[in-house]
């Protein structure tokens, strides 16, 4: 167990604030409410506690739901979290964002910052003005984690009901409880409890100072589409994604990432004019085996391994600024 970094003078971390739920204020008589409405400065000014902990820096990088978040948002935020990270004397990076793509976020900046430092992110369930919401704890768990040392190395993570998750194995499964998030595959990163830290075991697959993706910054991303597969799905919407300049598409496929024969066909249409098609699954969790129901090999497919649909899309984005053979890209899913 890790009690808070509590010294004379706290480390410095830098806010990067992106906006979401946790920045959420209330519309007056209603039960609605507008997600990034209040600034970082607001957030903060709720728990003075954190000035005990840490020597807060903030940034208002963005100030939107997470479900406007794209990709000029994710290089901003990594082009800021590596010029921060390159301090010498700061200790970590805090990111406040909304909890509805957070794990598509976090898996990215997973990749593409070249950072032992700790790199966390935090929303909140419930927005600010809300009854009990839990931004502010939240917000001071999150605080605690980037300012402790023992959680650099960990790649980046996500902070939230006392919970510590590593961003690849985070998803948000839950559209309202404060529990939403869960570990899919390989657990927590472990917990934490009024700032004081339990860490478990470190990740095992590749990650920000050991990706290859941190070497140099990401400057620009390929179009990436996702298609949900369902019973009775005809081959429309893969040959449309594929005519819209789609340079991949990932197949959130049923069971084992399957397809059925129209999509199948389709697919293997696509692959064959050089797209590059990645079966991940619908079911939420398991591994995508290779070439157990649908020829991979044959048909030029790649296998999500553990990543869901949205993850899958990342690396499969990133993926393809460096390759599009399909075998090099199966290595890479795994290898992330
Ligand atoms: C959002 O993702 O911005 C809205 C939902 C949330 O933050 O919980």
């Amino acid at each position: 167990m890790a009690t808070p970094a509590s010294s004379p003078t706290p480390p410095r971390i830098r806010l990067l604030a992106t906006g979401g739920t946790i920045a959420g204020a209330q519309t007056v008589g209603g039960r609605g409410y507008q997600a990034g409405a209040l600034s970082i400065e607001a957030l903060i000014g709720a728990v003075p506690q954190l000035a005990a902990i840490a020597r807060l820096e903030v940034e208002q990088v963005a100030a939107i739901g997470s479900q406007d978040m794209d990709e000029a948002v994710w290089l901003k935020l990594a082009a800021r979290a590596r010029a921060a990270l390159a301090e010498p004397e700061l200790a970590g990076v805090v990111i406040t964002h909304g909890t509805d793509t957070m794990e598509e976020t976090g898996y990215f900046l997973n990749l593409v910052v070249p950072s032992a430092k700790p790199i966390v992110l935090v929303g909140a369930m419930r927005p600010a003005t809300e009854i009990s919401a839990d931004g502010p704890m939240n917000l001071y768990n999150a605080v605690a984690v980037a300012a402790h040392p023992e959680a650099a190395g960990r790649g980046v993570l996500v902070v939230a009901n006392d919970e510590i998750h590593f961003a690849r194995e985070v998803a948000k499964t839950n559209t309202t409880q404060v529990g939403t998030f869960k570990a899919t595959h390989r657990g927590l990163a472990g917990l934490v409890h009024a700032g004081r830290l339990h860490l478990y075991a470190p990740p095992v697959r590749r990650h920000t100072a050991g990706s290859e993706f941190a070497v140099l910054p990401v400057t620009a991303l390929p179009r990436v589409d996702i298609v949900y597969a369902y019973a009775g799905m005809g081959r429309e919407l893969i040959d449309a994604a594929v005519r819209a300049g789609a340079k991949g598409l990932v197949v959130a496929g049923v069971g084992d990432g399957n397809l059925n024969a129209a999509a199948l066909a389709a697919c293997a249409a696509a692959a064959r004019a050089g797209v590059a098609i990645v079966r991940s699954s619908r079911t939420g969790g398991g591994v995508v085996e290779r070439n157990l129901e649908v020829p991979d090999d044959e048909l030029g497919f790649i296998a999500a391994d553990e990543l869901n649909p949205q993850k899958a899309r990342v690396l499969l984005m990133l993926g393809l600024t460096r390759t599009a053979d399909p075998a090099a890209l199966q290595a890479l899913f795994f290898a992330y």
